[in-house]
């Protein structure tokens, strides 16, 4: 078990003991999916030669990697995450790379003392898993220097993202979907674009601007349409209520085959592509 504690203790053991391993053992097809809407925001914090990096929730360090490259020898790049697994990952990766410009710290953003001054904090949907999102926001600003910018992705809302709705909807027709507050931790609690301002406001963040991007989304690289559908049963609301009804193998089967028709519309020879909506947030520090 791990140890856990303070406010973002369920996040923690999640992390750590359910989304953790699996990200590990997907990481090559959720690579596929987020790459390219992560490198739009690294493209907007404007990341630039000689620069410090905070990388919030840096899962599997690949982010952290590529912040390493663009700083250069001259800058450093810090990947801060709670989950276990995932650093273990990240520190491989770096030592792979040779970078030494790069080091992975295992802390809640929320509460940890965070050393800094910072020119950049940057996230690719990692900072919408706070318990307190103000105060996490809070303990990452005091970590920046005056002048500092913010670039982070976080997905619109759950209709707006039909490679997590349409599978959910068809699961739904089996299993009660998790109902969450909407501004619960999860992958979509910042799809409200007024509530994020007003957070980062109060933590202190000014020239908050929120950019919309919509993509078709490689959805599970160019995986097979049964691995695909293997892949979104892990996912975001279907993964939850597969995990909060535990149902019989035949009920799973008889899901599991409705959302294979569901996508093999999406499907074709280069794997699933299906769009998806994220925000990219940017703002800066007086
Ligand atoms: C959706 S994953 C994104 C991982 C990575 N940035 C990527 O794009 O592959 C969210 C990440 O946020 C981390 N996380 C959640 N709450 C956190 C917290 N309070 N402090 C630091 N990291 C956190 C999780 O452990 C996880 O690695």
């Amino acid at each position: 078990m791990t140890e856990v504690a303070g406010p973002n203790a369920d996040q923690i053991r999640y992390w750590n003991e359910i989304a953790g391993p699996k990200w590990v053992a997907l990481h090559d097809v959720i690579s596929a999916q987020l790459r390219p809407l992560g490198l739009v925001a690294l493209d907007r914090a404007g990341v630039a030669a000689g620069e410090r990096v905070l990388d919030v929730g840096c899962g599997l360090g690949e982010t952290t990697l590529e912040i390493g490259r663009r700083v250069g020898p001259g800058g450093s790049a810090l990947g801060l995450d709670i989950s276990a697994p995932m650093l273990e990952r990240a520190r491989a990766a770096a030592r792979a790379a040779g970078a030494v410009n790069v080091a992975f710290e295992r802390a809640d953003a929320q509460t940890a003392a965070l050393p800094g001054p910072f020119d950049v904090l940057y996230s690719r949907f990692g900072v919408m898993f706070f318990a307190e999102p103000e105060a996490a926001f809070a303990n990452l600003r005091r970590a920046l220097r005056p002048g500092a910018r913010l670039a982070f992705v976080c997905w619109r809302s759950l209709p707006e993202n039909p490679w997590l709705h349409v599978p959910a909807m068809t699961a739904a027709r089996h299993l009660p979907l998790p109902q969450p507050d909407p501004r619960a931790p999860g992958p979509f609690a910042f799809a409200d674009a007024a509530r994020v301002r007003e957070i980062l406001a109060r933590a202190g963040f000014v020239r908050v601007h929120h950019e919309p991007i919509d993509r078709e989304l490689s959805v599970a690289g160019g995986a097979s349409l049964d691995e695909t559908v293997d892949f979104l049963l892990q996912m975001g609301p279907t993964s939850a209520a597969l995990r909060e009804a535990n149902p019989a193998p035949e009920l799973v089967e008889r899901l599991r085959a409705d959302v294979r028709e569901a996508i093999a519309p999406y499907h074709g020879p280069e794997g699933a592509r299906m769009a998806g909506a994220a925000w990219v947030v940017t703002a800066a520090v007086d």
